[in-house]
């Protein structure tokens, strides 16, 4: 007897623990952010606000490249301004802001700002990992 309880007990627990598993996919696949894909998702943000000024050969005194996914992720003079999986501190998401750390607030000189889908679409590729994908 005791031993079927224990049995049934391991089955209940081992069913809990599906039902808990399921239960996050669900709400990751929910959210989108992993299907955000960089080359067709963000980088024509990239191209059309941030380029030319940051391609490798304008000599941008940022020193900060976005030509393609590996200038970017290497960063200029402030380093890396991707943190995968961290959009906040992100140099890149603090330098679109009202309130960046330092010089100007990006995209410079342009008619106008990210909006708040550019800039949703930037921050949830790097939170699903900012991957080249
Ligand atoms: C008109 C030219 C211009 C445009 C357009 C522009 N930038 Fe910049 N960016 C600069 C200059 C110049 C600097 C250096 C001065 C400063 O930091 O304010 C800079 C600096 C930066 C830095 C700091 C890099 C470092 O390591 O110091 C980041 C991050 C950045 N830009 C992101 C962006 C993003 C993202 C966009 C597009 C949404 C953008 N910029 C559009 C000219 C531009």
């Amino acid at each position: 007897m005791k031993t079927i309880l224990g049995v049934c007990l391991s089955i209940v627990l081992f069913a809990l623990s599906l039902l808990n598993t399921s239960d996050t996919t669900a709400l990751d696949s929910g959210s989108d952010k992993d299907s955000l894909s960089f080359k067709y998702d963000v980088f024509p943000i990239i191209e059309e606000h941030c380029l030319p000024c940051h391609l490798e050969e304008e000599r941008n005194m940022s020193r900060l490249f976005m030509d393609n996914y590996e200038m970017l992720m290497e960063g200029g003079f402030n380093g890396p301004p991707i943190e995968p999986g961290d959009p906040e501190e992100s140099l890149l998401i603090q330098k679109v802001g009202p309130n960046p750390p330092f010089g100007e607030r990006m995209p410079m000189r342009s008619d106008r700002y990210l909006n708040d889908e550019e800039l949703t679409t930037i921050k949830n590729w790097i939170e699903a990992g900012a991957e080249d994908n």
